[in-house]
């Protein structure tokens, strides 16, 4: 006889069966994370979720209060203005679309004045415990690719996949060269770098969950590789749907 519990029983792992996995993928900016993420999880036909995105809204919604970003981690308000900011995520033909306060501000989240900001925003405490519900609930049902810097060890501690993406400092010059001379942007050498190197030692060394890989990640240096080349590699780990 099949009793409640053994039908639950049964529906659970008939669940864990069909839930497909989870995938996080850290590094530092331009290893490629977000082409990489955002290919896999088409290939796949998982939810491409890019958290560095979530992090701009913020400060966008940060810099349109006219918030000062330099003091606002001692601000005793903090967590007052930040329930004042609606960031929500949704989907259109599979593509994430940000929206702030009711508007889509995808468009939005690299024009300058957001990149500077970012890392100063992304390393307060407060910001960091505001988007974690979002990120997390984002990824419930399984089938998301989440990249990020902290996501195989602090949003997503129990993904099923984790990876982390790297590059060295001249080849990511090089990339973010490439993307904005593509815009018809020239900007010396020199001055990237500098930009690349700042936010890396501030997103490495803040004090709340620091860029860092998660145990059990696997690193894939893209230096050198091409898109394609990298995009199989990773797959290449991903045993999907996973029946376990
Ligand atoms: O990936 P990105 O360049 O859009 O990220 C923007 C900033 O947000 C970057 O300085 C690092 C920070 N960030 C973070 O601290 N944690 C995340 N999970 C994602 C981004």
């Amino acid at each position: 006889m099949v009793d409640a519990s053994m039908l639950e029983t049964l529906s659970r792992s008939t669940e864990s069966c069909r839930r497909k996995p989870n995938i996080a993928i850290d590094g530092p900016a331009g290893a490629g994370k977000t082409t990489i993420a955002r290919l896999a999880a088409r290939r796949l036909g998982f939810t491409y979720v890019s958290t560095g995105s979530l992090y701009r809204a913020i400060t966008l919604g940060l810099i349109r209060r006219r918030v000062d970003i330099e003091s606002f981690e001692q601000a005793p308000d903090q967590d007052s203005v930040l329930k004042t900011i609606d960031v929500s995520l949704s989907y259109e033909a599979g593509e994430p679309r940000i929206y702030l306060d009711g508007e889509d501000v995808t468009d939005r989240l690299s024009d300058p004045e957001v990149t500077e900001s970012v890392s100063e925003v992304a390393r307060i405490p407060s910001v960091r415990a505001f988007l974690l519900d979002l990120q997390r609930s984002c990824a419930q049902g399984g089938g998301v690719v989440m990249d990020g810097r902290d996501i195989g060890s602090v949003v997503l501690p129990d993904a099923e996949y984790k990876f982390f993406l790297t590059a060295s400092v001249e080849e990511r010059t090089r990339r973010r060269l490439l993307e904005l001379s593509a815009k018809g942007l020239e900007v010396a050498e020199e001055e990237i770098r500098h930009i690349i190197e700042k936010r890396d030692r501030i997103d490495s060394t803040r004090s709340v969950s620091p860029l860092c890989k998660a145990e059990g990640a696997i690193e894939i240096d893209t230096s050198g590789k091409s898109i394609d080349q990298v995009l199989e590699e990773l797959l290449s780990y991903v045993a999907e749907p996973r029946m376990s």
